[in-house]
């Protein structure tokens, strides 16, 4: 999507995709990676989410980044965190203790940037993009991702057809098209969640799995 479609969507608070409570699967499966406390944990196309939270409470440092400077200023208001400000090139670099959100378009974040995160966190960032830019998507995740650094992918998959995005459906055969040839994959669990999802229910969509992937960056 565009980015004015996204900026839209945060004036008018239309964020059907913010979760009030912290991802299940997260819980379940993040102490899987065994990543250290202090590790430094990307987290692209971050929103406001609790999921961040989550990620500082483990001892980790968090970098987000995210497209729109409203869905930062909500994130810190929300937490009651304080915050910095630093402008660095084209970007907002929002600085709390353990969180950094830094506020921009993906597309134009250097490796350099996250050359020392240890971790990964994507939940309703692959798919927030239509086919075409989930391909670039793909390929900028990896390119931002470091040799061995591991990280949790959280995907829906849905008959696309039954509806209109985002967020769009990633199949476990989009997955290994796109994703293997830079990630070592590994499912960790897929459900049908579509009873809790009213949305879905309500169009009528005979299925919605949710899955959660481990991803490990190939040297
Ligand atoms: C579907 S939401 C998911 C947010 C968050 N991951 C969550 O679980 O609540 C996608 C987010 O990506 C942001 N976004 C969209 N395009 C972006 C881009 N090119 N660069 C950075 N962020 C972007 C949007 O503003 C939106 O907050």
């Amino acid at each position: 999507m565009e980015p004015q479609f996204w900026h839209e969507k945060w004036k008018m608070q239309q964020i059907g995709f913010h979760q009030p409570q912290v991802n299940p699967f997260l819980i379940r499966f993040w102490p899987t990676l065994g990543l250290a406390e202090n590790s430094k944990i990307f987290v692209p196309l971050c929103g406001k989410s609790l999921d961040m939270c989550y990620l500082a409470e483990q001892g980790h440092q968090v970098q987000g980044c995210e497209l729109s400077q409203t869905a930062i200023e909500q994130f810190f208001a929300e937490n009651q965190l304080p915050f910095q400000v630093e402008s660095k090139q084209q970007h907002q670099y929002f600085n709390a203790d353990q969180i950094e959100l830094i506020q921009g378009d993906i597309f134009t974040i250097a490796p350099s940037v996250t050359a020392n995160i240890a971790g990964f966190y994507d939940r309703a960032a692959l798919i927030a993009w239509p086919e075409i830019l989930r391909q670039q998507y793909a390929k900028t995740l990896a390119m931002l991702i470091p040799a061995n650094v591991s990280g949790l992918l959280i995907t829906l998959d849905y008959p696309q057809e039954t509806l209109k995005g985002p967020p769009f459906a990633v199949s476990p055969e989009w997955i290994e098209q796109y994703l293997a040839p830079y990630f070592e994959i590994s499912l960790l669990s897929c459900e049908d969640v579509l009873a809790e999802n009213p949305r879905f229910l309500s169009k009528d969509v005979p299925w919605l799995n949710e899955a959660a992937y481990k991803l490990t960056r190939k040297a």
